[in-house]
């Protein structure tokens, strides 16, 4: 059995080089945005895609809490050996993930990694926490209240209900009386709290299923991005576009369940408008199998990072990254291949990821000479320089950075001045270090003008906007805005242009 890292909702283009590198695209520096939330879901990007799932806050991933009213304790797995109790606080032993294999039955798994189960020996109505991928003995139905959903019966696989006895034990086998009458008084029902969710392309797919996943997924692909979005990026002032997908990609038409085919039609189709356009694609592995960072941007079932623990793993990512070298190599827009977006410190670890890099480089270069290769620093604790010396000793290579102010809790009580004076001093004395050091070029390859301030004004963010697009413009290779649309205004790009804040 793999460790997982679990839970760990944590939430870095081109080209004219005073280096000596020499560069035949003749394109200068980047300026580019990134067409997130395309070919690889973000609920937060487009929250409507999620509207007409059944059950759509029970999802993959979905963190859950069950609190029985009768004694007042959650259901817990912290006792030894697997044991179900219930405890009286909840943190991350009573919080359970959710596989969801349709819109009432699940898998429920705990924060090691465990799936909730029937221990199959002994009396038959014990539930533990154990080992190993879940099968018939470790689903269970969930039933909500229709009048208070959050109100929840849960149905073991031996068709008993569980229901907490005396303080602190749990057992399958309440028969079920058909109504709920009063909740709080009920052995058998629990009320969740629901403390997390995931809503990426597993969510999506899985959460449709595969009656419609397929349909929703097709109408999204063609209308959330079209031809007149190249246009506009062209006429903007923009030269290049990021475009993040999915491992699963590769496989089209046939990609492995939940996910549905047709992303990769979807690809071609942005190549044959940036072409007529004139416009330079940087392709982004933005989730890799397994997932690299345990985020539903890159297609986390449940909030485990599970990439880069077997070889296979590895050497699938490499033909991947093969797969959509060799069918892009020609064209006049395949700027550079991404080899995987923010893989996160520490559960890839530096050595995994440069061998990663490395074959994915000599991939990328089997097919293409040209072609950039970009390499993505790790989130979390990880020096910004890390990868220099071996991105030096590759040709055409570049090391993307993703300056999110956003994020950063240090800036939490800043004013709108502070905020920009930030940028300008703190942010570019960040760009300067990484683009003196002797190392690769130097890609921001994800900003936003959004800050944490509310109630602030068109004039504050074009200011906050200007600072980024000055600083972020002395990167190397040059950057990329984080995103082209985007529920959330600020965050969309198409916006922030139109409506007049954000000018190139
Ligand atoms: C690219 O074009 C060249 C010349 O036409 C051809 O030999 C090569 O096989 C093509 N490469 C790919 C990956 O299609
Ligand atoms: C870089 O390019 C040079 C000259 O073409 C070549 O000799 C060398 O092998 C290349 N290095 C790598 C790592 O691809
Ligand atoms: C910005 O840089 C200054 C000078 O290096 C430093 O004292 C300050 O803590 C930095 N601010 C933040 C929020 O990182
Ligand atoms: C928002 O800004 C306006 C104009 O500056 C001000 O009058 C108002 O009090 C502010 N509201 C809040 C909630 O800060």
């Amino acid at each position: 059995m793999k460790l997982f890292i679990l839970f760990c909702i944590t939430c870095f283009c081109f080209l004219s080089f005073s280096d000596g590198r020499s560069d035949p695209n003749s394109v200068g520096r980047v300026r580019a945005v990134n067409l997130g939330g395309w070919i690889v879901t973000e609920g937060w990007i487009k929250p409507s895609l999620f509207d007409g799932i059944i059950n759509n806050d029970f999802l993959d991933g979905t963190a859950l809490q069950f609190k029985s009213g009768k004694v007042g304790k959650y259901l817990s797995t912290e006792a030894g050996g697997g044991t179900i109790t219930l405890a009286p606080i909840a943190s991350s032993w009573e919080t359970f993930r959710l596989w969801r294999i349709d819109e009432t039955t699940f898998n429920l798994r705990d924060c090691i990694g465990r799936f909730v189960g029937m221990n199959t020996i002994g009396n038959g109505k014990d539930i533990i926490a154990e080992i190993g991928r879940p099968g018939a003995t470790e689903t269970f139905q969930i039933l909500r209240n229709p009048n208070d959903l959050n109100r929840v019966r849960i149905k073991a696989p031996n068709g008993f209900y569980l229901q907490v006895k005396m303080e602190e034990i749990v057992s399958a086998d309440y028969e079920g009386n058909g109504g709920w009458g009063d909740d709080d008084d009920d052995p058998s029902v629990f009320t969740v709290t629901i403390i997390g969710k995931l809503q990426g392309e597993f969510q999506v797919t899985n959460g449709y299923g595969p009656h419609f996943a397929s349909q929703v997924m097709k109408e999204h692909w063609s209308t959330f991005i079209v031809e007149e979005d190249f246009k506009f990026i062209k006429e903007n002032g923009l030269n290049a576009v990021r475009i993040p997908v999915g491992w699963w990609i590769a496989s089209d038409p046939f990609p492995p369940k939940p996910y549905v085919p047709g992303s990769l039609h979807v690809l071609d189709n942005a190549f044959s408008w940036a072409e007529k356009y004139g416009i330079y694609i940087i392709i982004d592995l933005h989730a890799a199998l397994g997932s690299q960072n345990g985020a539903e941007h890159s297609s986390s079932r449940d909030g485990s990072q599970e990439w880069g623990q077997t070889d296979d793993n590895i050497q699938q990512t490499v033909d991947v990254i093969k797969f959509l070298s060799s069918r892009y190599a020609n064209s006049s827009s395949f700027l550079a291949m991404e080899l995987m977006n923010e893989p996160l410190s520490p559960g890839v670890s530096l050595d995994i990821l440069t061998k990663y890099y490395k074959a994915g480089y000599d991939a990328v270069r089997k097919y293409s000479e040209t072609a950039y290769v970009v390499l993505s620093n790790r989130l979390g604790p990880a020096d910004p320089t890390e990868l220099f010396r071996f991105a030096n000793g590759l040709n055409r290579s570049t090391v993307d950075v993703h300056y999110y102010p956003y994020y950063n809790n240090a800036l939490s009580s800043f004013t709108v001045d502070e905020y920009v004076e930030y940028i300008y001093k703190n942010q570019s004395e960040q760009v300067k270090q990484l683009t003196t050091s002797n190392g690769p070029p130097i890609l921001v390859g994800e900003w936003t003008a959004e800050w944490q301030l509310t109630n602030t004004s068109k004039e504050d963010y074009k200011r906050y906007a200007a600072a980024q697009t000055e600083v972020f413009g002395r990167a190397s290779f040059g950057w990329a805005y984080w995103t082209l649309k985007n529920a959330n205004i600020h965050w969309s790009l198409e916006w922030m242009i139109k409506n007049g804040y954000i000018k190139l």
